[in-house]
């Protein structure tokens, strides 16, 4: 029997590419440049699976393909925001995603922009390359401490949670957080986290509130100009999930009259364009969607994708299958 046909939109790291290779036929993309809408539409006429990520948008009209081969799309990464997931499945496309494999290392990023944040370490970076530090003084780039304070985790699914463990366990910090529903008791009790049903009354309390859910109808603009008028002026935002979770002027505009501290982003409303009023801002951390870019991540990641696809081809039902 032929070896299914599989296209990756984007280069991976070498040895998942090749442990992709040893079993599908596979056709990578050399240039790596980010594919277009035809070369998409194209891609579901040509291949048996098609491996996307978030570089890929996938809405609702690119399914309107009368000579569909596709029959799984292995997204290669947790969130699936770009892909009309629904109208794929009306199609009959069975869809996967990356879940738990990138968890830490998300949380990871979330606390890299913490502490970044709250130590001013971009300002300080910035400061000594363009050779203006002339030495140490008293109050010198004073910023604010992360031990012990307050974070409020907005969506406690495995990356809140894990963060939620880092930063109570590692830095003693109180946690707060806002989810659809309250996580297992135990685990409550565990971590000392409160529920806040309210996500308003957990920005009011929180020295520091980490965004971690999903993009969906539901969470789109859900920080905006109500909600961010509920952090205080000493506050910081951290951004890890997708931008259009932040109502990206509105933040600007918080962080340029300083009603509040700062903000840690890692994702933005329309990437990788980032607004250049944000670029002038000392008081924000812009990182270039790092969240999960680690070696050993971006592999598993793939391995993930691979275990999907090859569940899927051998008759059963794909692990993350959506
Ligand atoms: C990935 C991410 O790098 O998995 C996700 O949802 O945001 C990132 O960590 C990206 O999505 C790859 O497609």
């Amino acid at each position: 029997m032929s070896k299914p046909k599989v296209l990756i939109t984007r280069r991976w790291p070498e040895a998942v590419e090749k442990a992709m290779a040893a079993i599908f036929d596979v056709t990578l993309n050399i240039d790596d440049e980010p594919m277009s809408r035809a070369a998409l539409q194209q891609a579901l006429r040509n291949y048996d699976a098609v491996c996307p990520c978030v570089t890929d948008s996938m809405p609702e009209d690119l399914f309107a393909v009368d000579d569909c081969k596709t029959r799984i799309i292995g997204n290669y990464g947790v969130g699936f925001n770009h892909i009309a997931v629904d109208a794929a499945k009306a199609k009959g496309l069975v869809v996967t995603n990356t879940p738990d494999v990138l968890t830490d290392a998300t949380a990871d990023l979330a606390m890299t922009l913490m502490l970044m944040l709250a130590r001013r370490a971009g300002e300080g970076e910035r400061q000594l390359r363009a050779g203006k530090w002339h030495g140490w003084y008293p109050t010198h780039l004073m910023g604010t401490q992360v031990t012990g304070k307050t974070l409020g985790i907005v969506g406690m699914g495995r990356i809140g949670q894990a963060m939620a463990e880092k930063a109570h366990f590692g830095f003693g910090m109180r946690i707060l957080y806002h989810n659809r529903k309250p996580i297992p008791p135990a685990e409550s009790r565990r971590l000392q986290a409160e529920y806040c049903a309210e996500l308003t009354w957990l920005m009011s309390k929180s020295d520091f509130v980490a965004i971690h859910c999903p993009s969906s109808p539901l969470t789109r603009h859900m920080i905006n100009e109500k909600t961010l008028g509920y952090m205080r002026p000493d506050a910081f935002l951290i951004n890890t999930s997708r931008g259009d979770v932040v109502e990206e002027q509105a933040l600007i505009k918080f962080l340029e009259k300083g009603l509040i501290a700062g903000a840690g982003l890692d994702v933005y409303e329309q990437e990788p364009r980032v607004p250049e009023a944000l670029l002038k801002l000392e008081n924000a951390v812009l990182l270039p969607h790092l969240g999960s870019a680690t070696e050993e991540i971006r592999v598993a990641m793939g391995m993930r994708v691979l275990g999907n696809l090859n569940a899927f081809f051998n008759g059963e039902p794909p692990p993350d299958q959506l």
